[in-house]
């Protein structure tokens, strides 16, 4: 069995989550880019020198193109899971 919490009927759990101050939902303990490429939202942070919106690439880490905020810090949203609460903010 994978890392997804499970309930009885085999249905990953849903849980809610803020980005940059909007409410989604998605699958208990997702990868949160995953969660949110789900509900339509693929910009995640904004290029540095252009500024120009950029979104999750390589999902394994490597990119950075999709790092966001969360709790204080700079975190690749591949490798962050979601779970009930979460609260992330696009990164400048
Ligand atoms: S998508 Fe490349 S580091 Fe997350």
């Amino acid at each position: 069995m994978g890392q997804e919490r499970q309930e009885s009927d085999g249905a990953a759990r849903q849980v809610g989550f803020v980005f940059d101050g909007t409410h989604y939902r998605g699958r208990d303990n997702q990868p949160l880019a995953i969660a949110l490429l789900a509900a339509g939202q693929r910009h995640l942070r904004d290029e540095p020198v252009r500024g120009e919106p950029r979104g999750a690439f390589c999902m394994m880490g490597i990119c950075q193109d999709c790092v966001v905020i969360f709790e204080g810090r700079k975190v690749e949203a591949c490798r962050l899971r979601i779970f009930e609460g979460l609260v992330a903010e696009r990164a400048p």
